[in-house]
């Protein structure tokens, strides 16, 4: 089993997060694969892109397209925490997730998939992320060090056996930032919250509980709760800016108990960044292999 191209890249320059409701179920089946075929021309036409490209389905959707049986974990997410430090969930039929090293090639890819749905869905978000300097986040901290590297990129991400195989559970987030409130603290002070050094992303000798690494560096049975990132910044620098989180992980559950530590619903703790920054969408997906996705 073949998972989707966009999973696994690494240090891709630029991304587009497409995120649609389903009106025509019909007509979903042939546009995955015109998806796929326009995809293959793509990447055929520009082979040194490192392009790309996942199309995802939310708990609703996926159940009509392919059944009861395929991604028992998958369900729709639902909002967590309380008050200011909470999560919206906003979830939606489809993601189309692109990336690559040209946001030229990325924004062809985009037409061809919104030619190819059609009206059979309607957009409900779109977000061009892009890499900023150093593959930092726009808080100025170096975002994916402690990524998956290599071979572990699909040990962590993908599905390994059964059915499901070469498959993998999404959750996009869209994060806007408050920089303002967040330049006036000091390196060390922002140093503290996130739980890791600014210059070199080094992690504190004494991580805090509440700092973020302190809330989502999470182990069970000790083995630590891995998921891969694939997120970056987006969005304009005088108006709304922030993150388009994204993870991959061929178990739910990973993503999920990291989510619920940061908004204070394993130990009644939370995630310091959340004072500096908050969800505004939330949703998660199931990327089925490629295998599945043609064969719908
Ligand atoms: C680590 C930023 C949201 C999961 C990090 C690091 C930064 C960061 C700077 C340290 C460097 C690294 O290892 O990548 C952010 C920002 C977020 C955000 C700015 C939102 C605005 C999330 C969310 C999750 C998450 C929602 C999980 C659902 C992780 C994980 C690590 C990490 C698993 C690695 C922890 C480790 O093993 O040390 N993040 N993050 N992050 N983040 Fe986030
Ligand atoms: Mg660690």
């Amino acid at each position: 089993m073949t998972a989707q191209s966009g999973i696994l890249l690494e240090h891709c320059k630029a991304g587009i997060y497409l995120e649609a409701d389903i009106t025509d179920f019909a007509a979903i089946p042939q546009a995955c694969r015109d998806f796929c075929a326009r995809l293959d021309g793509f990447l055929a036409q520009y082979p040194d892109a490192n392009l790309g490209a996942v199309l995802a389905f939310g708990h609703q959707a996926w159940r009509r397209l392919a059944g009861a049986d395929s991604a028992p974990q998958l369900k729709s997410f639902t909002a967590l925490g309380k008050g200011g430090l909470s999560a919206p969930a906003t979830q939606n039929d489809l993601l189309v997730h692109i990336q690559s090293d040209r946001p030229d090639v990325n924004f062809s890819m985009a037409q061809a998939a919104v030619a190819v749905f059609g009206c059979a869905v309607e957009i409900r978000q779109e977000i061009h992320g892009f890499r900023w300097v150093e593959e930092r986040d726009l808080t100025g901290f170096i975002d994916g060090t402690e990524n998956p590297k290599d071979e572990q990129r699909a040990a962590v991400a993908l599905i390994a056996d059964g059915a499901d195989a070469g498959g993998s559970y999404v959750f996009t987030q869209r994060w806007e930032h408050d920089l303002d409130k967040w330049a006036k603290l000091s390196d060390e002070k922002q140093e503290s919250v996130i739980g890791r050094t600014k210059p070199d992303s080094v992690e504190l000798d004494d991580v805090p509980p509440t700092s973020h690494v302190g809330r989502v560096d999470l182990k069970e049975n000790g083995e630590g709760l891995k998921i891969l990132r694939q997120s970056l910044p987006y969005g304009t620098a005088s108006g709304t800016n922030g993150l388009f989180f994204i993870s991959y992980c061929a178990r739910l559950h990973n993503i999920e108990q990291q989510l619920l530590s940061m908004f204070g619903e394993l130990d009644g703790k939370t995630d310091r960044l959340l004072g500096f920054t908050k969800p505004v969408t939330g949703s998660y997906y199931f990327a089925p292999s490629l295998d599945m996705l043609k064969a719908l």
